[in-house]
């Protein structure tokens, strides 16, 4: 989704924004824009296109700025154009506002407004935010009042942080859509996501929904919707600047995949020995009523990893696509728990799921990478899983450390060891091993004319399977599918040719089944990449192999989609693909 930032207090506003809006483009990609505060006034500049544009476009244009807000947007409402792009200023252009989310009675605002003479410029929902202001303003109330008074006037999501000319402050409000605080000494920041200002604090106030703020240099209010003073913790975050930066890699998604051993190392810390901190009221929950797992795309598949391990222990478990379960929700009978496994805490399709569930008196568990998020402080509980930021589209280093953390959570709700702690501890290095040994630009290379991609596998490797095509789909925007193996001969077998690739996952406890599979596709003229130990039955019989090293089977499965995150990657390298940065997608979809 969009990615906002805004600065005061830092001197050179412009290029304190510019940078955070670097670091926050992995949200939306389509234009961008910033508006700054100096002693000629506010000045606006935006631009359809990348963070690159807009840098152009201000260079030498202005800079300096005593404060300003930022945004990069991934269009809802509007085309991406100069005109639609962010920040949006009412008649008289004295207040600029920008925004992430969706505001939904935008419409009759709009008509309201237009009747009293104001004229819009772009097809935004967020247009009306400004011009909202604008009357409030000059119906005689302060800045601060204004903005309060025309957020009043507001339902839907947003994170809105708005700056008024000749007004040495920051306004800024959510309600949906997330907004973080960055407090220094002399200075403050508010942005989407930490990374935007961890070049200059680790000091962060995770805001709540409803929660208003006036910013000035150092020093900041936050009150609730009444205007009544809230405190918010300050809270210091243990990710450092340079896990937000590319550090000699050509794109964020090679560094994160390669950062995979040390995440898992930081998810399994303190956790194997002890056990993972589990709620007591998930160790409890009744026997028989499952654990359902909501999720959406990749951390679906993490789910549905998860689903496999706790069946495997005799725990009854399900997992949802998060936007199904809103549109059918299962029957829910108090003592269910449903848990929500979500990188950035803040999907919407995720957070709707698990607000249902919660509604209907269900127990809720967040499983997420970022504290502070919607997702950990309106569930339940939340557990950790530790991965540090992941700045590319793609999610590759938090999947794994999901799939780790689903694991102590599984072992943990457990009655007997099962040997998994144990081989859990040996991961990292196996997982370093596979990258070090990768023979996936070679593949890549050998299957690059392919007209489809295929990825097959049974139990964990199904999960596995899915998360392969759905990486590729992503980033080379090549077609490639996901399927159980047994069901190939349902239905999926009609798509087999000698030009579709079959990547036969298998994970050291199917191997006699996931060689009927190999053979039903060679017999279709199919090449077959074995993704697996080099030793095995399911190796000898294909083409190719992509290496794992023996581990035990639940976790193969990790190792494996290491080897298919890099087959993407360099896949998508052969092909000029933009591989941080994919046609259409934003990392956080905020909205449902
Ligand atoms: C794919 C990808 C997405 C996310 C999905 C859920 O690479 O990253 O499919 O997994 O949008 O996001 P989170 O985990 O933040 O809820």
């Amino acid at each position: 989704m969009c990615g906002i930032t805004g600065c005061v207090g830092t001197g050179e506003a412009v290029s304190c924004l510019l940078d955070g809006l670097s670091n926050l483009e992995y949200r939306g990609y389509d234009s961008a824009g910033l508006a700054v505060l100096d002693g000629d006034g506010l000045s606006v500049c935006k631009r359809e296109g990348e963070v690159s544009e807009l840098e152009a476009a201000v260079d030498g244009e202005f800079a300096g700025g005593s404060l300003g807000v930022g945004h990069t947007r991934w269009s809802t409402h509007g085309p991406p154009t100069d005109a639609n792009a962010h920040p949006h200023t009412g008649c008289d252009g004295r207040v600029a506002v920008v925004h992430n989310g969706i505001i939904d009675n935008h419409e009759r605002l709009r008509e309201r407004l237009q009747r009293r003479g104001h004229e819009f410029r772009s097809d935004t929902d967020t247009e009306v935010v400004p011009h909202l202001v604008e009357e409030f303003l000059a119906g005689g109330a302060d800045a601060g009042t204004a903005f309060r008074r025309a957020v009043d006037e507001l339902s839907g999501s947003y994170a809105i942080v708005m700056v008024v000319d000749g007004v040495e402050r920051l306004f800024a409000t959510r309600s949906g859509s997330p907004l973080v605080l960055g407090v220094d000494d002399d200075a403050c920041y508010l942005a989407s996501d930490v990374p935007a200002f961890l070049e200059h604090t680790d000091r962060v106030v995770y805001l709540e929904d409803g929660d208003v703020l006036s910013v000035e240099a150092g020093e900041y209010t936050i009150t609730d919707g009444d205007g009544y003073h809230v405190d918010r913790p300050v809270r210091t975050v243990d990710w450092t600047p340079e896990d937000a930066q590319k550090e000699g890699y050509d794109h964020y998604m090679l560094k994160e995949i390669h950062e995979q051993p040390m995440a898992l190392r930081r998810a399994l810390r303190g956790r194997i020995d002890a056990g993972i901190e589990v709620p007591a009221w998930l160790l409890d929950h009744p026997d028989g009523v499952p654990v359902r797992f909501v999720a959406c795309g990749t951390s679906y598949h993490a789910a549905l990893y998860a689903v496999e391990l706790l069946q495997k222990r005799g725990i009854s478990a399900q997992a949802s696509l998060a936007s199904e379960f809103a549109t059918s929700p299962p029957p829910l009978v108090d003592g269910s728990v449903v848990v929500g496994v979500t990188q950035s805490g803040e999907t919407a399709d995720t957070l709707g799921a698990l607000r249902r569930a919660s509604e209907a008196g269900a127990r809720t568990l967040a499983v997420t990478n970022v504290v502070g998020s919607t997702a950990a402080r309106e569930c339940d509980d939340a557990i950790f899983i530790r991965a540090g930021p992941e700045i590319g589209v793609a999610a590759t280093k938090t999947f794994s450390s999901q799939v780790v953390t689903l694991a102590l959570l599984a072992e943990r709700l457990a009655d007997a060891d099962t040997g998994i702690l144990q081989a859990l501890s040996t991961v990292p290095d196996a997982l370093q091993y596979v990258l070090d040994h990768t023979t996936a630009p070679q593949v890549a290379r050998t299957y690059a004319d392919a007209s489809a991609y295929f990825f097959v596998g049974r139990g964990v490797a199904h999960s596995v399977s899915l998360e392969g095509a759905l990486k590729l789909k992503e980033i080379s925007y090549e077609h490639a599918e996901g399927f159980p193996a047994g069901e190939l001969k349902h239905g999926p077998l009609a798509l087999v040719t000698p030009e579709t690739p079959v990547f036969a996952i298998e994970t050291g406890d199917h191997s006699d089944r996931m060689r009927g599979t190999v053979e039903e596709v060679q017999a279709r003229g199919a090449p077959v990449v074995a993704v697996t130990h080099p030793e095995s039955a399911v190796a000898a019989a294909a083409e190719t192999v992509l290496p794992i090293p023996e581990t035990h089977p639940e976790l193969a499965g990790l190792l494996a989609n290491a080897q298919l995150q890099l087959l993407s990657y360099h896949t998508a390298r052969l092909l000029d693909r933009p591989v941080d940065k994919p046609r259409n997608l934003a990392k956080s979809v905020t909205v449902e």
